[in-house]
């Protein structure tokens, strides 16, 4: 029996050996992809771990070393996983006379974003670039200014103006038509 039992050892010895090398082996593999937590790209045969948001490519990585990633500089951004060698600039809201202003400012894993400042309304339905100051009712206001919508006043104040805009124009022109025959009359009529 024990001679039996030992000249079975060297072959299950062997295989428990060849399991763990292939165990450490499959672990050791699985750490290295793991590391990659926001994906992979090939660079010149080499898979290379992508740069996280808030970061840029230094350097890529190469058979013996790996990439290098560094952080956004001042005033730029990267909001997802990539390996270009430089951050997006941020998104500034303060072009003169665009009437904007910062709500969400940026960070090196995010972009500004602009709103219009109060008591202004942006044209477009989608990134704003320059706000327009809304519309103040004299009489009333029938809908109230948005963010992206100018105020509506009430019918009565546009009906009053567009009546004064008549008047004003039609009482000029019938006296610069009547005048001189107004005129003339009184003088005819005159001894
Ligand atoms: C900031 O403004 C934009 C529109 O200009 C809007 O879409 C966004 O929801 C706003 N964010 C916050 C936090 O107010
Ligand atoms: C803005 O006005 C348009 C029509 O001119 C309308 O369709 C839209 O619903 C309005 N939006 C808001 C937010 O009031």
């Amino acid at each position: 029996m024990k001679t039996a039992d030992s000249s079975k050892f060297p072959s299950w010895f062997f295989i428990v050996v060849l399991v763990s090398l292939r165990s450490v082996d499959l672990s050791s593999a699985l750490g290295e992809t793991q590391q990659c937590v926001d994906g992979t790209y090939e660079h010149e045969g080499v898979t290379c771990c992508l740069c996280g948001a808030g970061t840029y490519l230094e350097s890529h990585c190469t058979t013996t070393q790996p990439g290098k990633c560094t952080s956004c500089r001042e005033r730029t951004y990267s909001s997802h996983p990539h390996n270009q060698e430089s951050c997006e600039p941020c998104t500034s809201c303060s072009h003169r006379n665009a009437n904007l202003e910062e709500n969400v400012s940026c960070t090196r894993a995010r972009d500004a974003m602009c709103q219009c400042k109060k008591d202004h309304f942006c044209s477009s339905k989608e990134t704003c670039i320059l706000c327009y100051p809304c519309k103040e009712c004299t009489e009333g206001v029938k809908v109230s200014c948005t963010a992206t919508n100018n105020t509506v006043c009430s019918e009565k104040t546009e009906g009053g103006t567009n009546t004064g805009l008549i008047v004003g124009l039609t009482v000029p022109i019938v006296l610069i038509l009547l005048g001189p025959l107004v005129f003339f009359w009184i003088r005819k009529t005159q001894p």
